[in-house]
């Protein structure tokens, strides 16, 4: 008698090719404190975060995306964190306006990349650490707020970019980005093959991350969503990203790479750890560049 694998209902999950920038940990340490993750006692290995973040990169370049560089500049440890350099769709570039001054820098480096890279790039008036805080769901934004970017850029970005921008405010100061909070699955809706429907753009996210209000909306628009528990998000597992089939995460989530495979995604688990260190993970390393 031949055993038959249970098929679990998922639909065909189709990979979409992303255009991306990043920027090598040349320089990275911890000297500072932003966040609760970064130590500057405890000692960096720059080498091994650069071979760690090849790995990334290479990943990536596997999967056939087109990965853009941004040179890093000393004296800028935070700068391999590319999420944070802006907000890029429809070809327009939203600066970076960061909160701490340690990191302020970055926001014009950014923006001189995008302008020389063919970018229509818009000089941020408000707050916002960009892409670690704004997240592309189909047609909305996700917008983060608490800790980093202010609420009123989330109204310039519904100004700049004419998509519904939905406010998320964060209240767990180890989950200070978005980004760290909830993990966008797929890039566009999902056709069913076998059923022929359209399904929404599906997120994971970490409920205790969020106030009240926040979680109520999450649990309206994305009822489907992957939960993920605690201890895959204490490695910053949501901090992932997705071409619609792959999803890089974190190797060390274990539980949220059950939950994937569950759901028809094919999970690719790198070791950041020593990235980790500055309180940054995949998703932090990756900047999405729509054009
Ligand atoms: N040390 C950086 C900071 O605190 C880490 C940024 C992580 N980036 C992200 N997109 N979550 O600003």
């Amino acid at each position: 008698m031949t055993l038959i694998e249970p098929s679990l209902s998922a639909p065909t999950r189709v990979a979409s090719k992303r255009t991306i920038l990043m920027c090598r940990p040349d320089f990275f340490t911890v000297v500072y404190r932003i966040n609760p993750w970064m130590d500057p006692a405890v000692p960096t290995d720059t080498s091994l975060a650069v071979r760690q973040w090849e790995t990334l990169y290479q990943t990536y370049v596997d999967l056939g995306f087109d990965v853009k560089l941004v040179d890093p500049i000393d004296g800028l440890p935070d700068m391999v964190y590319a999420a944070n350099g802006g907000f890029v769709l429809d070809g327009i570039a939203y600066g970076a306006s960061f909160t701490h001054p340690e990191r302020q820098p970055e926001g014009p480096a950014y923006m001189k990349w995008f302008g020389d890279n063919g970018f229509e790039v818009r000089e941020p008036k408000n707050i916002n650490e960009g892409e670690g805080d704004f997240l592309l769901v189909g047609d909305v934004i996700l917008a983060g707020t608490g800790f980093r970017s202010a609420s009123n850029s989330h109204e310039e970005m519904a100004e700049i970019f004419g998509r519904p921008v939905i406010t998320l405010k964060l209240i767990n100061p180890s989950f200070y980005h978005l980004d760290t909070a909830i993990a966008v699955l797929d890039p566009q809706p999902v056709v069913d093959t076998s059923t022929g429907s359209v399904q929404a753009p599906n997120i994971a996210y970490l409920p205790s991350a969020f106030d009240e209000a926040s979680l109520a909306i999450l649990r309206e628009r994305y009822p489907d969503a992957i939960i993920v528990n605690e201890e895959d998000a204490a490695v910053l597992g949501l901090n992932s990203f997705s071409d619609g089939l792959n999803v890089v995460i974190a190797k060390r989530a274990k539980d949220f790479e059950r939950q994937l495979k569950e759901r028809g995604y094919n999970p690719i688990g790198v070791d950041l750890s020593e990235l980790l260190l500055g309180g940054g993970g995949v998703k932090c390393c990756t900047l999405e560049l729509r054009s």
